[in-house]
């Protein structure tokens, strides 16, 4: 059966080319495309070209081309479905498993998609070229749209056309139409009435820039009517999993580092009017943990900028503590707050983008300095207001899932409440310096051990047991003799720790004849450390973990050899290599 192709399309638009490729080539940076070795290819120069934005790379020497699964079929050896399974698992997503019900959904999935581009293309044509539609005109010029913004977000106008309702009952079934959730069934009137009718409506996207709900506005605000009317949730339009513009925006990725996250529809339009498109919506509902790992799978930062009114600045405060959850490393979230009686949309419009750009970059504060400031001024100056104040900052700071940034903001909000309390020499302060100690020491840890590579780490743990349990190692030789390391340092310790065992004594770590350095840098780093602190007189667990990595150590150094093979086989096409290629895959299966 074939994989949908809405499927494929999410893994491709989650997965740049450049992210796929850089796990085994080596890339660099050369305009807007990537160069590097080619994988096909032993080369000197490079003639291996990746271009993020066509979707697709390109091998001058071989002339091999193609996308990310074409590429992991390829290099990996890979049959179609299998590159389509590893792929979506580096994507984050579920493996597609295939049965009655998905045929039948993705039929669904197809008329739903036809139904909405049918009713997107008929009421956008309906604003362009019915006279009806002459008040809806006058309303969008008035907001200072003009055509080119129209037809970018293909902005229609409902003029309730029963003819086009007709004729899409014609073709489709009735419990198609519902799902779309574009009509709704009146009980009074006991038929199909257009939900958006008599409305400005803007299509809603998906990531792959298919329509799949609408947002309607009425003409004339009156306080009978909601301003705004968006589609039902549908089987295929679920809030909070959706932004509007994410389609275009993501494109820019490579060449921009933030995305401005905005309330409405014409914030969005606003904005891309003034040639500022890295720009989202949440279309006024509360901002989620998955819409934000969404945007920093393309993103590194995230400005949020919501109306400069009350209730904007509650919108911000609520996306603040929800996403401040979801902060990792590397990212970063950050508040824009504009004028009070404006929004995005018309800060740009009357300011310009290099002001509205010039503005951001003065004015954002990070995510925890905002929530500081918030409830620093909700604070009164009363001995149980401020524990509470101390209380919240820190209960804040317990929901982030990353180690690293929870210490980080509980540092940051520990420091500030500090200043709050200067006569306090109490023990609370000698703790207060030994957390920020001990987290400043973490953080040079954790700068120190990013260096390494996970198979240094690795490495460090089998050297580790090594110095550590030397006597065991003694009586189990075999399980070690056979092992390869490969960073020229660990080779190095592991040769003269191995000098000292042949000779049938325990090794002492004094006598080692290395550079001290290399020693302390495996006592330090190893990760099994604290596992051995634990356990260090069970020596059947030891020896149970000793295996463990040591067969890691060697499915790694097979890796290197398949990779090695598999480029060699990819030039000279011997049935002598693919024959050995063929024996190390299967003991790779084996270990
Ligand atoms: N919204 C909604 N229903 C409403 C009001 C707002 O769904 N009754 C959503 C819409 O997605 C809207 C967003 O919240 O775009 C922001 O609301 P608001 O700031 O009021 O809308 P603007 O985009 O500023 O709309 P306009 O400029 O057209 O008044
Ligand atoms: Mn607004």
């Amino acid at each position: 059966m074939k994989y949908p192709k809405e499927y494929l399309e999410e893994i491709k638009t989650r997965l740049k080319v450049s992210t796929v490729v850089s796990k085994t080539v080596n890339l660099k940076k050369r305009g807007k495309e990537y160069v590097g070795l080619s994988p096909f290819k032993t080369e000197k120069t490079p003639s291996f070209t990746v271009n993020d934005e066509k979707e697709f790379y390109h091998c001058f020497s071989t002339a091999e081309h193609g996308n990310i699964f074409d590429f992991v079929m390829k290099t990996q050896n890979l049959k179609f479905g299998e590159a389509v399974k590893s792929l979506a698992n580096l994507a984050g997503m579920q493996p597609y498993t295939f049965s009655k019900e998905d045929e039948i959904r993705e039929k669904k999935w197809n008329n739903y998609k036809s139904i909405l581009n049918k009713y997107v293309d008929h009421y956008h044509d309906e604003l362009l070229k019915n006279s009806n539609s002459i008040r809806a005109k006058d309303y969008l010029k008035k907001r200072g749209l003009t055509k080119e913004e129209v037809q970018k977000f293909k902005i229609g106008f409902e003029t309730n056309d029963l003819n086009f309702q007709q004729n899409i009952f014609k073709e489709f079934n009735e419990n198609e139409i519902k799902d779309t959730g574009l009509f709704y069934f009146d009980e009074n009137k006991k038929k199909y009435v257009s939900r958006f009718r008599d409305r400005v409506i803007f299509p809603i996207k998906n990531i792959s820039g298919d329509p799949i709900a609408i947002g309607g506005r009425i003409l004339n605000d009156n306080k009978y009517l909601a301003k705004y009317i968006n589609s039902p949730e549908t089987p295929f339009f679920k809030k909070g999993s959706n932004l509007f513009n994410l389609d275009f925006a993501r494109k820019l990725s490579n060449n921009v580092n933030n995305i401005f996250l905005v309330e409405g529809y014409m914030d969005v339009i606003g904005l891309s009017k003034n040639k500022i498109d890295n720009v989202v919506a949440n279309l006024g509902t509360s901002l989620t943990s998955r819409q934000i790992l969404t945007l920093n799978q393309f993103f590194d930062e995230i400005v949020i900028c919501f109306d400069g009114d009350d209730s904007g600045y509650k919108a911000a405060l609520r996306a603040a503590e929800n996403s401040i959850i979801e902060l990792k490393p590397e990212k970063k979230i950050s508040f824009l707050f504009l004028p009070e009686k404006h929004d995005p949309d018309s800060f740009v419009n009357k300011n310009g983008k290099d002001f509205f750009l010039e503005f951001s970059i003065n004015n954002s504060v990070s995510i925890h300095k905002f929530i500081y400031n918030h409830y620093f001024k909700e604070m009164d100056d009363n001995p149980s207001s401020r524990a509470t104040f101390e209380k919240k900052l820190r209960s804040i700071s317990s929901t982030i899932k990353d180690e690293f940034i929870r210490k980080y903001v509980l540092e940051y909000f520990l420091d500030k409440i500090s200043e709050l309390t200067p006569n306090t020499i109490s023990k609370y302060k000698k703790n207060y310096s030994k957390i920020t100690k001990s987290l400043k020491s973490t953080q040079n840890y954790y700068n120190e051990t990013k260096s390494f590579k996970a198979i240094d780490i690795k490495e460090f743990s089998f050297l580790y047991i090594l110095l550590k349990k030397p006597e065991l190692i003694k009586d189990n030789f075999d399980l070690i003799e056979n092992v390869k390391l490969f960073s020229s340092e660990n080779k190095l310790l592991l040769k003269e720790i191995l000098v000292q065992t042949n000779n049938f004594e325990n090794t002492v770590i004094e006598k080692i004849n290395v550079d001290q350095n290399l020693i302390d840098r495996v006592l330090k780093y190893a990760s099994i450390k604290h596992i051995m602190i634990k356990n260090f007189n069970d020596d059947e667990k030891i020896l149970e973990i000793l295996s463990e990595i040591t067969r890691d150590l060697k499915n790694y150094e097979l890796e290197i050899r398949i990779e090695e093979l598999e480029s060699r086989f990819s030039k000279d096409l011997s049935e002598v290599t693919f024959n050995e290629l063929k024996e190390l895959k299967k003991l790779q299966k084996i270990n």
